[in-house]
């Protein structure tokens, strides 16, 4: 008898995340010793906040052993994530419906273990972050696409989800989005919630960019409802990538099952991070001078760009992406994000990671970098397009 081959899961069979598979080709393109402008990747280029880099390095100094800390977080983390819900919101949240969790990506997992089975469905924003839908085919649960392209104004369509012939069992929104920067307006989030209310639809609410907005804040869902799952993470507004720290906000119901998931899945996040990062929340005065940055460089991007460029790109009312239709200049823009980062060693990531059928015309620039970094990119790929149009002339 001929041995079993050894089996891997069909879960495993994932879409690639192309932004990395760019930043693995530039940062080869960097170490032979080019100059490569890193606009593919959403992550600050500033450091996480002085005396949250100050308080680590005293707990670094106590030289004791940081031990596990109990699954759901450090209480003090806890209250003070709760306390910024009345400080930013005025909205109450009960502590112990605050979850701390390593970034928001294990939140996404655990919310999809807690509150769905397999086979049940999730509808999520087309474009949207890739994460979601890959996370979600990994664990059974089938992802829905709803469309949230430029016919829908860059709005998830819930007008689609009432004509489908099976409600899905959850809906994600982001707000602002990922990739289009797109804010859900109050009075569109209070319908959201609705919505999900009156048809037995649980909403998760990445919030994750907010604090990063140009013009309308954004709104938590937990003004209009208990019942949704808020998540959120000190990632992006607070520059914090690198140390793993996010959060959830439960309903009432979903705490108990997500302490047990979180006690197996990771015991805790990390406790030396959990103790700095409270003083994160104290840091706005200089956290809003990246945020300046952000809207400065943006105003770079929308005024430098060529139309050709741009074309009909989504509104960028926060998060730092600008997500440009390229269709005056290709239709396929792994072809074109390939060619762009090799005559100008600008590296930018392919609307096919957010979108699998229309984003072979979009490609997405984040301007979380440095302004100089911004104005050099800008100016590159507007010699690249001239270039590019007329050759084609
Ligand atoms: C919309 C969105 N949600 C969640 C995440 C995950 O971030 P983290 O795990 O660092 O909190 C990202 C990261 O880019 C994102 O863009």
């Amino acid at each position: 008898m001929l041995p079993r081959k050894l089996k891997i899961a069909q879960r495993s069979h994932l879409p690639p995340f192309m932004a990395m598979e760019v930043m693995a080709k530039a940062a080869a393109m960097e170490q032979a010793g080019q100059d490569i402008l890193h606009l593919e990747i959403g992550q600050p280029s500033s450091s996480a906040p002085k005396s949250v880099m100050a308080g680590m390095s005293s707990i670094m100094a106590e030289q004791r052993n940081h031990g596990y800390a109990v699954a759901l977080g450090l209480p003090e983390l806890r209250e003070r994530i709760a306390r910024h819900y009345q400080d930013w919101y005025d909205v109450d949240v009960p502590v112990d419906r605050v979850a701390v969790t390593v970034g928001s990506s294990t939140a996404f997992a655990l919310s999809f273990m807690a509150a769905f089975d397999e086979g049940d469905q999730i509808a999520l924003p087309n474009p949207g972050y890739p994460a979601y839908r890959n996370l979600m085919l990994g664990m059974g649960v089938e992802p829905v696409m709803l469309p949230a392209g430029v016919d829908d104004g860059w709005m998830p369509n819930l007008k689609q989800m009432e004509r489908w012939d099976r409600l899905p069992e959850g809906l994600i929104i982001a707000s602002p989005h990922n990739p289009t920067g797109v804010i859900i307006a109050a009075d569109e989030l209070r319908e959201i919630t609705a919505f999900c209310r009156a048809n037995g639809v649980r909403l998760i609410s990445d919030e994750i960019y907010h604090g990063l907005s140009y013009q309308t804040r954004a709104e938590t869902a937990l003004k209009f409802t208990d019942d949704a799952i808020v998540v959120n993470s000190l990632s992006k507004y607070f520059s914090m990538t690198g140390w793993r720290i996010g959060w959830m906000i439960m309903p009432d119901e979903l705490a108990a099952p997500v302490e047990r998931l979180a006690q197996n899945l990771y015991i805790s996040a990390p406790t030396p991070n959990q103790r700095a990062a409270i003083a994160a929340f104290d840091c706005a005065e200089e956290l809003d001078l990246h945020c300046e940055r952000y809207a400065h460089n943006r105003e770079i991007l929308l005024n430098t760009l060529p139309s050709a460029f741009i074309g009909n790109a989504a509104p960028c009312d926060g998060a730092f992406y600008l997500y440009c239709d390229i269709s005056a200049l290709s239709d396929d823009s792994i072809a074109f994000a390939a060619d762009l980062l090799e005559a100008t060693g600008v590296a930018t990531t392919p609307g096919v990671d957010f979108d699998q059928e229309n984003g072979h015309r979009y490609l997405r620039l984040s301007f979380a970098g440095a302004t100089e970094v911004i104005e050099e990119a800008a100016s590159r790929i507007s010699d690249f397009v001239a270039k590019r149009l007329s050759n084609a002339a």
